[in-house]
């Protein structure tokens, strides 16, 4: 017999102890930012079918419950989402001063939150019509819908939101967001942009839970053909020249591929968006007695971070901290 080799590769698995040592990624909450859905009402939890254990919670939910819970987790931070009462055509619902996301802003800051508040900054929750921007002769347009992204952003800046996060995939987003900011004096406040986020369908449960499913058409005309990994090149490198702090790839699962290259081409903070129907496919087969969903999630989210994400956006962030706080298993 020949001689076998020295290595042996299953030694660094032999126990726990070993195995932790030797660990190439972690999975901790603090680069977790959970998404919430915030209504106007009080008391109000509203279950959301397709995105189990997420519901649209009133201010008051939010404040004396969610955050406090993520708090206690060792959750990084919230990125918020309003659900208006009311819709029109230029969404311009979305930059009032008292809107639903500027007073949870303010209430998260009154009730002593010290978690990150990032927002997201889009139209289509707003608009009549569900596009992420301004619609004439059926058509988005880009340039006009600049200036309301960046009153919507400026208007979540005032509130004390420490991160915005543009969502439309309008062209130069970012440069109009960061002059808008820094003309009124808010140049600490960072921009996570929504730098690759694909045309993709996976994006239905949240569609259901934000009321936001454009009325005609899709949204192949802005956001990113998931056919094309290049291109999300181009608008990262583009958004990182604009002024982003932090980009972002969206949906993170089935898009880790962009994920690994951006972290290898680029310096800047990556943040992955473990989009909702990522997350209800996990949860669905979990229900079905198929697979042990919370496991899924936690190797769904480890694999974002082996790919290179600094900040990971899921719906399961406190599910999988009470795990990993050792609350369970
Ligand atoms: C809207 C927006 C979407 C998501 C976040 N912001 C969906 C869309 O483009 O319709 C998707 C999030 C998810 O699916 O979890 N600008
Ligand atoms: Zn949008």
């Amino acid at each position: 017999m020949e001689t076998p080799s020295p290595i042996r590769l299953r030694r660094l698995r032999s126990s726990p102890k070993i195995r932790a040592i030797v660990r190439e990624t972690t999975l901790d909450p603090s680069r977790f930012l959970y998404p919430v859905f915030v209504r106007d009402g009080e008391r109000v939890k509203e279950p959301i079918p397709s995105l189990p254990r997420v519901e649209r919670i009133s201010i008051d939910v939010l404040v004396g419950e969610i955050a406090s819970m993520a708090e206690e987790l060792g959750i990084a931070g919230l990125l918020l989402f309003g659900i208006p009462s009311k819709k029109d055509e230029l969404g311009s619902e979305a930059y009032s001063r008292d809107g639903t996301v500027q007073r949870a802003v303010r209430a998260l800051h009154e009730n002593g939150y010290k978690g990150v508040i990032a927002t997201d900054v889009c139209l289509c929750q707003y608009t009549s019509h569900g596009h992420c921007g301004v619609v004439r002769d059926g058509r988005v347009l880009n340039d006009e819908t600049l200036d309301h992204l960046s009153r919507i952003a400026l208007s979540h800046a005032e509130a004390g939101a420490d991160v915005v996060a543009p969502s439309a995939m309008m062209d130069h987003q970012v440069s109009a967001i960061r002059r808008a900011l820094d003309e009124e004096g808010f140049e600490e406040t960072v921009i996570m942009s929504y730098s690759a986020k694909f045309a993709s369908s996976l994006y239905g449960p949240f569609r259901n839970a934000a009321h936001s499913a454009p009325s005609f058409g899709d949204r192949t005309s802005y956001q990113i053909d998931p056919a094309n990994g290049r291109e999300a090149m181009r608008e990262i490198e583009l958004d990182i020249e604009e002024g982003a702090d932090i980009v972002m790839v969206k949906p993170a699962l089935l898009y880790l591929d962009v994920i690994k290259e951006a972290r290898m081409r680029f310096g800047v903070p990556i943040a992955a968006y473990h989009v909702s129907g990522e997350y209800a496919m996990i949860k669905a087969a979990g229900r079905l007695g198929w697979l042990d969903d919370l496991w899924v999630e936690i190797e769904a989210l480890t694999a974002m971070r082996r790919a290179g994400a600094d900040i990971i956006i899921t719906y399961s962030a406190l599910e999988v901290a009470e795990v990993l706080g050792g609350r369970r298993r």
